[in-house]
């Protein structure tokens, strides 16, 4: 009998992106299917999410909601990877000690063993070190199945095997990591420094999805414009030259990248926006605060007026560009003047949609050492007043695209309504309209007639291409 895994995500896309590589390695050793029912599963994994306390917490309610599964099922084996295994392994295996195996993010690739190891021995197995890049070197390749598409990979899956469906847009991981230890943040601590795989392989991995159908890459990292990737010759290439590479390869059709960081904004990467059509004109570059005192004591490297300087030469370069970001709302000594200053950026720049968070201490982190004494009441307040303020800068964005016509890669059907499907603009909107599912995978051309809060509504135009 087909074996099945069920894997619940927290966290970032690196998370979402490995989740995958856990049921490709899985699929390709044992067969697995994944499902949807942690009922009907043999193996349940949650890869996990430390970045702020209540994430973490999570992780030890699901735990126990699972564990009554072992009672009617006795060979369910349960498994914890991800961002708090790397840091609290030793934790978990004490705090839930029937769950079975323990896993990083880089010691992803080791799962099928782990979990042999776990049924011939008996015993719980844990391995949360960090054997560099080694995981790149242990996964299967990459395979989609695009609606329309028939070209297969073969190499990464078993005979018979049903791939999972996608939409013609792929994530593709080039580095891992983090080096920058801005003084909040466990990332650092759970996922290691900073490492770029080679540059052949990821255009290898890029050109197989493009094979298959891909037509949008998106490239994926903890700070991808830090890459540094070793080429052929011994010499090593940068972010700004990776984007030309991949944008200049036959099936690329739409570029984007996240996240990436404003110390590693340079001259060259903002030039390839003027040279480089494919690159969307959407950049996610997290500012986090717009007070310099407060930049300075998240350890962030740069001033608000240097991030305003980055942006404007990206208008320069790119004049309809979004910018979106990041918030951390009530770090450790933050007062109404920082606060303030952060909203003026936030006018200043014209951010579009943006994540914002009150700030949580992490345990491990130099600022968890700082004393916090505004009052929580403040600090709620204070995120308030800067999500309404995104809101209506991201209300602004949508009302000037009303009557445009987008360039949009569709998806797959609505989340709303089935029988609609739903793509994306250059510019990251989610957009809904009529057309038929043929139509998924591939650009169209639609007009935007209305918006309904975070999504636009649209008319189909024209079909950008042949099947
Ligand atoms: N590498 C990216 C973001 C990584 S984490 C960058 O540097 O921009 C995603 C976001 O989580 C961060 O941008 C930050 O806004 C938020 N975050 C990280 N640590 C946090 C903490 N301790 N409390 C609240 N938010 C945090
Ligand atoms: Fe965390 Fe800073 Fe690294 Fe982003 S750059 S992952 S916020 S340490
Ligand atoms: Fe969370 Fe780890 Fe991503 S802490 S945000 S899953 S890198």
């Amino acid at each position: 009998m087909i074996k099945k895994l069920f894997i619940k995500t927290f966290g970032c896309q690196m998370n979402e992106y490995d989740s995958d590589k856990m049921a490709d390695v899985l699929r390709a050793c044992e067969g697995m299917e994944r499902t949807d029912r942690p009922e009907e599963a043999d193996v349940i994994l949650f890869n996990t999410c430390s970045i702020r306390e209540k994430a973490e917490e999570k992780v030890f309610s699901d735990l126990g909601r699972v564990r009554p599964l072992k009672q009617a099922k006795p060979g369910l084996l349960i498994g914890v990877g991800g961002c708090v295994a790397s840091q609290e392994g030793e934790v978990i295996m004490k705090r839930a000690p029937y769950v079975d195996v323990v896993f990083g993010p880089q010691t992803l690739h080791r799962l099928p063993q782990l979990l042999q190891a776990r049924r011939d021995t008996g015993r719980p197995q844990m391995d949360i070190s960090f054997p560099e890049i080694e995981k790149f070197d242990h996964l299967p390749a990459p395979v989609l199945n695009i609606p329309g598409h028939s070209i297969m990979s073969g190499r990464a899956l078993p005979q018979g095997e049903v791939p999972q469906i996608t939409s013609g847009a792929a994530f593709v991981s080039i580095m891992e990591g983090c080096s920058k230890y801005c003084t909040y943040c466990v990332v650092p601590y759970t996922r290691g420094e900073e490492i770029s795989r080679p540059f052949a392989d990821v255009i290898c991995d890029i050109e197989e999805l493009v094979a298959q159908g891909v037509k949008e890459i998106t490239l994926l990292g903890q700070n991808v414009n830090a890459y540094c990737g070793a080429t052929e010759d011994g010499d090593t290439l940068d972010f700004a030259l990776l984007l030309q590479a991949v944008a200049a390869l036959d099936g690329v059709e739409r570029l984007r990248y996240t996240t990436s960081h404003p110390k590693e904004m340079t001259q060259r990467l903002i030039d390839v926006y003027a040279t480089t059509p494919k690159l969307v004109s959407h950049l996610h570059l997290p500012v986090q605060s717009g007070s310099d005192r407060i930049l300075a004591a998240m350890k962030r490297s740069y001033t608000a007026l240097e991030y305003k300087s980055i942006v404007r030469r990206l208008r320069a370069a790119r004049p309809d560009i979004c910018i979106t970001s990041d918030f951390i709302v009530g770090f450790p000594g933050e007062t109404e003047r920082d606060f303030e200053a952060t909203m003026k950026l936030i006018d200043d720049v014209g951010f579009d949609v943006s994540f914002s968070y009150l700030y949580s201490p992490r345990p491990g982190t130099p600022a968890a050492e700082l004393n916090d004494d505004t009052p929580p009441e403040e600090k709620s307040a204070r995120l308030a007043r800067l999500q309404a303020r995104i809101d209506e800068l991201e209300q602004q964005v949508n009302q000037s695209m009303l009557g445009t016509v987008q360039r949009v890669l569709v998806e797959g059907v609505s989340k709303k309504d089935a029988l609609e499907l739903a793509g994306r603009t250059d510019n990251n909107r989610v957009v809904n309209f009529c057309g038929t599912s043929d139509l998924i995978g591939r650009f169209v051309e639609v007009k935007i007639a209305g918006v309904v809060r975070h999504t636009l509504r649209g008319e189909l135009i024209l079909k950008l291409e042949k099947s």
